[in-house]
């Protein structure tokens, strides 16, 4: 830390309830899609979506709509074609989650392909506009899924040229010595988003400058990626996503709709704000897609693991390098000396998936976790003991140490909090009435994430504080994390600490995702208080200041004074002088070159690292424990309790983070037994919230989430580790294998369904 006073480090810790609650409690809270009151002029857009997956438009027949009274533009590949450059996608040095551009041609690539854009006087104009669009298509044959006849199986370094398949030791060596074996096949279905805000746009012009509010977690790739694609200078487009309802790996970076609705705006001279329906949000944004998985493990009489195979193929689009890749986490989670993967994409006719909730661990973990308690089970070991005698300090893969690895430490405080003693390990053995009762747990681990970031930091004379910053408030409570930081680094009260985020027009800053808003953000906090604090005590110790001779390391700014230790100080009015001091922090990761990653975030690509700065693997850990209630007669499959021990590092606010954590969980519980999209064709046959099933809250069981001390000095120069997604991961293996110490039976596939188990 640079040179200059002390934290006073009194609010980072504690509980501390979200500073934007109240806003959003009592609705003065304003998102993207808000800001579209008549008074500014705005007009309103729908979209036509193709019903066809692969194919030609042949026709539009747009008459009906034009009639309609309000409507003010109707737009097609025939007003648009050439209007939008291409820019690539964000996981391959662009911006873009999907590189697709619609109304560029006549060529259909999936099903819910935008075909059209619309834009009336009010909303219901233009939706009752846009369904009076007829379409015509010469239709194609389309590959949906895996096996279906068109797929094709690519080779993951294809697509993205850093990833390569891991081999170490010898697998089939490790397994042919093993005294036990289990091999198995895994599936997990398409799943979706849905968060509650809508994938919106507004777009206004003034003059040549461009104003997208677009509720995104990346800003900045927005910026950049609209204007490359409009031709523009970045610094004529300004981004605004203020609060985020949701997004859970959506909103990923600029959208394919986000160029329409500003050509149109320009065309017409008027904002343009588009709402587009929950339905059309299945295939205008991204998903988690669909993935199937052969794992093959060894071990010998004592359960130490021989040998581990990881196969995993997922299913990507045509035209997009995205793929879910996830077999180095599972390869590198316990020791094992003979380790092979590999991992394939498969190509079909459908939109781009994209991230989501923790988007390799969800699936790879269900497999390798079903396959670790399948092992135990075949060991008649207990599945915790199996774990424990496979831990390692060191990750086998890659040789490095971890930074810290507290997993049996999560293991044994939820085991006891749990009541794991009390699990009889005979599947089928327990019961409570008609219902056969099942305990079963899994482990949970991601490794941690951080990026560059930049940041300014405000104090002025009455001991009001300002943190700006380009990143964004989804509702994980980062917004409060920048309060408290800004509370201790500069020793005012929370309440005088204003947040600014969500707005190219603040200091750049990166993707919130990947669980490295917290990492990266008080990282450079820090950065910026120490500045502030470095500058105060200089100036007030240096030569002619009035604690001249003083050592500036040594003072303490709080409570309304800079002083040094023996009592004597200056007022803060006095010290920051009548226009306050400011400051702007750049935070690199350590191992990061600084000037590439500065460069990065000016240019709005994506510079996510790994935590730990190459010389330690870290991760967060955690441990996942589920009790089942499966009836007899009936199937029907209740969760009763969950329970999870987690360790990220140093916590800075357990309720957003227990908040962060049991959402997690209730997600893991959908991912077990409810969500799924169900592909038809190429198609998604239950695209809204009454058929594609969440849990609600007669779903959710009791949920704890235990914090685990970790305590970790290489991590980061704070011992942060981010947890956003940390409590979803490893909640599907802990469920099916309670469904499978309830019933004897073992469901590789998910949802688990009542007729699985019935
Ligand atoms: Mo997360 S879905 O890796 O942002």
């Amino acid at each position: 830390m640079a040179a200059g006073a002390r934290d006073s480090g009194a609010e980072l810790g504690k509980a501390h309830t979200r500073v934007e609650g109240p806003d959003k409690v009592t609705g003065r809270a304003l998102y993207s899609s808000d800001r579209t009151g008549p008074e500014a002029g705005t007009a309103h857009a729908a979209l036509v979506t193709s019903p066809i997956a692969r194919g030609r438009i042949t026709g539009f027949d747009l008459a009906a709509a034009a009639r309609m009274p309000g409507v003010l533009g109707l737009f097609t590949h025939r007003d648009f074609s050439g209007a939008v450059a291409p820019v690539k996608h964000l996981m391959a040095g662009g911006y873009a989650n999907s590189t697709h551009r619609p109304l560029e041609s006549d060529a259909v690539a999936y099903a819910g392909q935008i075909v059209a854009l619309v834009v009336a006087e009010t909303l219901e104009v233009a939706e009752a506009a846009a369904g009076a669009v007829r379409v015509t298509y010469a239709e194609e044959p389309a590959a949906g899924g895996f096996d279906a006849p068109g797929a094709e199986t690519v080779r993951l370094a294809d697509l993205k040229p850093h990833h390569a398949d891991i081999a170490r030791g010898d697998a089939e060596a490790g397994l042919a010595e093993a005294a036990v074996r289990v091999e198995a096949r895994y599936e997990t279905p398409v799943q979706h988003h849905n968060p509650i805000e809508l994938f919106t746009t507004r777009a206004a012009w003034d003059g040549d400058r461009l104003t997208v509010h677009e509720p995104t977690r990346y800003v900045g790739a927005v910026q950049h990626g609209l204007a490359a694609q409009l031709g523009l200078d970045p610094a004529q487009v300004r981004v605004v996503a203020g609060l985020i309802g949701g997004h859970f790996g959506s909103k990923f970076a600029l959208s394919q709709h986000t160029a329409l609705v500003a050509l149109a705006a320009k065309r017409l001279d008027r904002p343009v704000s588009l709402v587009p329906t929950r339905r059309q949000g299945f295939t205008i944004a991204n998903y988690r897609p669909e993935s199937r998985h052969r794992i093959r493990l060894g071990a010998d009489r004592s359960g130490r693991f021989t040998a581990l195979v990881h196969e995993a193929e997922t299913v990507t689009s045509r035209f997009d390098p995205f793929v879910m890749e996830g077999a180095e986490v599972t390869a590198s989670l316990y020791a094992c000396p003979n380790i092979r993967t590999k991992e394939r994409a498969v190509r079909v006719d459908r939109n781009t998936p994209g991230p989501m909730r923790a988007p390799p661990e969800v699936p790879f973990l269900f497999a390798l976790e079903s396959a670790v308690d399948e092992m135990a089970v075949a060991l008649a070991m207990d599945p915790i003991e199996l774990r424990r005698r496979n831990d390692t300090a060191v990750d086998p893969v890659s040789g490095k140490a971890f930074s810290t690895r507290p997993l049996m430490a999560c293991f044994d405080a939820g085991a006891q909090a749990f009541g794991w003693s009390r699990r009889v390990p005979r599947p089928g053995s327990m019961r409570d009435g008609p219902w056969r009762v099942g305990l079963g747990c899994a482990t949970s681990v991601r490794p941690v994430k951080i990026a560059a970031a930049t940041l300014r930091v405000r104090l002025g004379p009455d001991g009001a504080a300002e943190v700006a910053c380009a990143h964004h408030e989804i509702g994980n409570g980062i917004t409060t994390l920048l309060a408290m930081g800004a509370a201790d680094g500069l020793g005012v009260a929370v309440e005088r600490v204003t947040v600014r985020l969500g707005d190219t027009d603040l200091p750049a800053a990166g993707i919130s995702g990947g669980s490295s808003t917290t990492t990266s953000l008080m990282n450079a906090l820090a950065l910026g208080c120490g500045q502030i604090r470095a500058v105060l005590a200089q100036a007030a110790t240096g030569q002619g200041g009035r604690l001249a001779g003083r050592d500036p390391d040594t003072l303490h700014l709080g409570g309304g004074r800079l002083a040094a230790p023996d009592g004597t100080g200056i007022a803060l009015a006095e010290a920051v002088g009548p226009g306050g001091v400011e400051t702007l922090a750049a935070f690199v990761p350590a191992g990061g070159d600084r000037d590439t990653a500065l460069a990065a975030l000016r240019q709005g690509h994506i510079g996510l690292s790994l935590g730990g700065g190459g010389q330690a693997v870290s991760w967060g850990f955690g441990a996942q424990f589920a009790e089942v209630h499966v009836h007899a007669e009936t199937g029907e499959i209740r969760v009763a309790r969950l329970t999870g021990a987690f360790a990220a590092g140093r916590i800075l606010n357990p309720l957003t983070a227990r908040s962060q954590l049991t959402g997690g969980m209730i997600w893991g519980l959908g991912s077990a037994l409810l969500e799924e999209t169900v592909v038809d064709g190429a198609a998604y046959r239950n695209p809204d919230l009454a058929e594609y099933l969440v849990p609600t809250a007669a779903d959710a069981p009791e949920v704890e989430a235990l914090l685990v001390d970790d305590p970790d000095d290489q991590v980061d120069a704070l011992g942060l580790k981010g947890l956003g997604e940390l409590g979803i991961i490893g909640v599907n293996a802990a469920i099916a294998n309670a469904v499978h110490h309830a019933t004897g039976r073992r469901i590789r596939r998910l949802p688990i369904r009542l007729e699985d188990v019935a």
